[in-house]
């Protein structure tokens, strides 16, 4: 096993993606020195899969939400299934949640009202909340504040912002999570927050089945190919990958609160 151990702190496994081979998938990551896996759900159903995932690995956390793609779905009986669902000690935040005007798949009022009513959720139980944002950044912003999201912690997953946003969101209590991108040769921002930004923040994932990084890029992705996230902060920071898996792994701990 790698003397590095990392922590996968974004995976969708309950994607249909796994069905024909989830275990395997999970097998490997542990084999490949992926100790934990956050795993995120973006609707309910996924929600409830990736419980059930949590319960039966003790490797393997939940978040449970709904994704902006998906706001349209989240009804009121939804958000008292979600909280009923979040109180489980092994759902360590709500989410993803957050604003995506880039795909626009849910009206953005209805966006912005499933992220409002997770926040409250969130604050209601105590939890960190996981927040997706394509290009959304300033709406975003003024939610987070206008609501204090970062009360109880939380997390902006594959981070996309520039430097001042990022320096905003870690005083309103944030962890900033990178994800492939920053090993894309054409994607320069992650790059540059990465080598800017104080390393007790940073997380690294792998969204995975999406955004698989280099050299695995065109193929599904997967919890284990998260080591190729953390050698290219390795690279950039100019540290040694034990040291970024060290921090990493503690600050997701934190993050997340996870002993
Ligand atoms: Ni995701």
């Amino acid at each position: 096993m790698p003397a590095e151990l990392l922590i996968d702190s974004h995976a969708h496994l309950q994607d249909k993606a796994y069905r024909e081979d989830r275990e395997e998938v999970i097998a490997r990551a542990l084999a490949g020195g992926i100790e934990k896996i956050i795993c995120v759900g973006y609707d309910l159903e996924s929600s409830v899969e990736t419980l059930e995932l949590a319960r039966t690995y003790p490797e393997i956390y939940a978040v449970v939400g709904v994704h902006p793609h998906d706001a349209k779905t989240l009804t009121p009986e939804g958000e008292e299934k979600l909280y009923e669902m979040a109180r489980d000690p092994k759902v360590v935040a709500i989410g993803e949640t957050g604003l995506d005007f880039y795909r626009d798949l849910s009206p953005r009022d209805v966006q912005r009202q499933a992220f409002v009513a997770q926040i409250r959720i969130a604050h209601e139980l105590k939890k960190p909340i996981v927040i997706h944002d394509r290009d959304a950044h300033q709406p975003v912003m003024e939610i987070i504040k206008k609501e204090n999201a970062g009360k109880n912690g939380g997390v902006i997953h594959c981070y996309s912002g520039g430097l001042p946003m990022a320096i905003e969101m870690i005083k309103q209590g944030f962890y900033l999570s990178f994800a492939g991108p920053v090993t894309f040769k054409n994607a320069r921002r992650p790059a540059e927050v990465v080598a800017n930004l104080p390393l007790e923040r940073l997380l690294v994932e792998t969204d995975c089945p999406y955004l698989t990084p280099e050299p695995y890029r065109g193929r599904r992705n997967e919890p284990v190919h998260v080591r190729e996230v953390a050698r290219k902060v390795a690279d950039i920071r100019r540290k040694p990958l034990a040291e970024i898996a060290y921090l990493t792994n503690r600050n997701t701990r934190e993050a997340f609160r996870i002993k």
